[in-house]
C-alpha cells in the first residue's frame, strides 16, 4: 500500500477501506506521509465524500493514533461538550464552570479557531498567564481539586487530528460533514468522555449553512458516539448571526464575564441554558430540562459560576485581575467605529462575514503557523 494509489483512488470517486484510512492516519501522525499527500487527500476528501463506513474508520483511526485519557479516577461519568464552530461562541467560557459549580466535573480539551470560527483556547490565552497546555496527570488533578479543567489537546490525544485540524484551516477544508465529524467525535472518544452534548451550529457563521447538513451531521456524530459507548445528544443551535455581541478572543472573554454576572444577551442566554440543562441531565443530576435552566439560571444569579471561573484561571496559572478589572485587558492598536448613514434598526449581521474580517485582523491563522492577535476585537451594541 502507498499514499500515492490511496490518493488516487478518492481522486477517482472511489470508497477507501479501513486499512488504506488507517495507513493515512498513522503515517501522517508518525510523518512518513508529508503535509503535500495529505492535503491532497483532505482535499479529495473535501470533493468526493466519504461513505458514513469510510467516517466511522476515520474517526476510529483518528482516535487511535496516540494516547486515550483514563478518567476512570474521577469515579464519576464525565459529560463534555463540543460545538461544531461558530462566530462569538463563547458559550463553553460560561457553561462549564456553571456546570462545575453545580457538581459536575469538567474535564474538557478545547480547540483552536478554525477557519473563520473562532476557538476556546484562543480565548483562554487572552488572559495572562493561563495555561492551556498541561500533562495528564494536573488535568485529573485539576478535576479531583476544583472540579473543573479547560485545556489544549495534548500532544498524544488524537495527535492525527491535531495534524489534519491545522492542515484543513491552511487549505480551506474546514466545512465538510466528514472531516468535521471525525475531528470531534476522534477527540471526545480519546479524551474519556463518557456523555457528550453536541452544539451543532446551523447558518451563516456556522460550517453548516442549511439545517438539512447539520442535521446529517449530528445524526452521523450519534452514530459514532453509539458505536464508541458514549451516548450523545446533539442540539441544533441557530448560527446566521454572531453569538452576543463580541466577537474577539479577550473581548470575548469580558462578554463570558459579563454573563456570569448575570448580563446575557438572549441569544446566549437560550445556548447556555440549552446546552447547559441537557449536559446536567447527562449527568445524572435532573432529567427535567425546565428545572434544571433554573438550576443554571440560580448560579448565575447568586454568582458561584463566576466564582468557579475565577478558581479556574487561578489555578491554572491565570491572571484573576483580569477577569475583576476588565478594563486590563490589552485594547486593540486602532479603533474604527462603524457609523451607519441612516438612522434605523439593525434587522441582520452576516456571521461568516464578521468571523472573516476578525480572522484577517488576526484573531485566527491564514497558516498553520500564525499567532493568534488576542485584542483584535469586534463589537456590536
Ligand atoms: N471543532 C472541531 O474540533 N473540529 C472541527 O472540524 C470543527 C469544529
Amino acid at each position: 500500500m502507498n499514499i500515492q494509489e490511496i490518493i488516487i483512488k478518492k481522486r477517482d470517486k472511489k470508497e477507501l477501506s479501513k486499512e488504506e484510512i488507517e495507513f493515512f492516519v498513522q503515517g501522517y501522525t508518525k510523518g512518513t506521509i508529508t503535509d503535500y499527500q495529505a492535503a491532497a487527500l483532505i482535499m479529495a476528501i473535501y470533493i468526493n465524500g466519504m461513505n458514513e463506513q469510510e467516517i466511522v474508520d476515520l474517526t476510529m483511526a483518528m482516535a487511535n493514533s496516540g494516547d486515550r485519557i483514563d478518567l476512570s479516577k474521577l469515579e464519576t461519568a464525565i459529560v463534555d461538550k463540543h460545538s461544531t464552530g461558530g462566530v462569538g461562541d463563547k458559550i463553553t467560557l460560561i457553561v462549564s464552570p456553571l456546570l462545575a459549580s453545580l457538581g459536575v466535573p469538567i474535564a474538557k480539551m478545547s480547540g483552536k479557531g478554525l477557519g473563520y470560527t473562532g476557538g476556546t483556547i484562543d480565548k483562554l490565552q487572552s488572559i495572562p498567564g493561563y495555561r492551556v497546555e498541561i500533562e495528564e496527570e494536573e488535568f485529573i488533578q485539576n478535576i479531583q481539586k476544583i472540579g473543573i479543567s479547560l485545556i489544549s489537546q495534548t500532544k498524544s490525544i488524537a495527535p492525527a487530528d491535531k495534524k489534519i485540524y491545522a492542515l484543513r484551516d491552511a487549505i480551506s477544508c474546514t466545512d465538510h460533514i466528514a472531516l468535521i465529524a471525525s475531528s470531534i467525535m476522534s477527540k471526545k472518544i480519546a479524551s474519556g468522555a463518557d456523555k457528550i452534548v453536541l452544539d451543532v451550529t446551523v447558518g451563516s457563521g456556522a460550517f453548516m449553512k442549511e439545517k438539512e447538513s447539520a442535521e446529517k451531521l449530528a445524526n452521523i456524530m450519534i452514530q459514532i458516539g453509539k458505536l464508541a459507548g458514549k451516548e450523545t445528544v446533539c442540539i441544533l443551535t441557530n448560527m446566521n448571526q454572531p453569538l452576543g455581541y463580541a466577537v474577539g478572543n479577550s473581548l470575548e472573554v469580558i462578554e463570558a464575564v459579563q454573563c456570569l454576572k448575570g448580563d446575557l444577551p438572549n441569544d446566549v442566554k437560550e445556548v447556555v441554558l440549552e446546552i447547559g440543562s441537557y449536559m446536567l441531565k447527562l449527568a445524572g443530576k435532573g432529567n427535567n430540562i425546565n428545572e434544571n435552566k433554573e438550576k443554571l439560571k440560580k448560579a448565575i444569579e447568586d454568582g458561584s459560576g463566576f466564582e468557579k471561573l475565577k478558581e479556574l484561571v487561578k489555578n491554572q496559572g491565570g491572571d484573576i485581575s483580569y477577569l475583576e478589572d476588565m478594563n486590563k485587558f490589552k485594547k486593540a492598536e486602532y479603533i474604527l467605529p462603524v457609523i451607519s448613514e441612516k438612522t434605523g434598526i439593525v434587522t441582520k449581521l452576516d456571521a461568516e462575514k464578521i468571523g472573516t474580517i476578525s480572522c484577517k485582523l488576526g484573531a485566527g491563522r491564514e497558516k498553520k503557523e500564525d499567532k493568534i492577535d488576542e485584542s483584535v476585537r469586534n463589537c456590536f451594541k
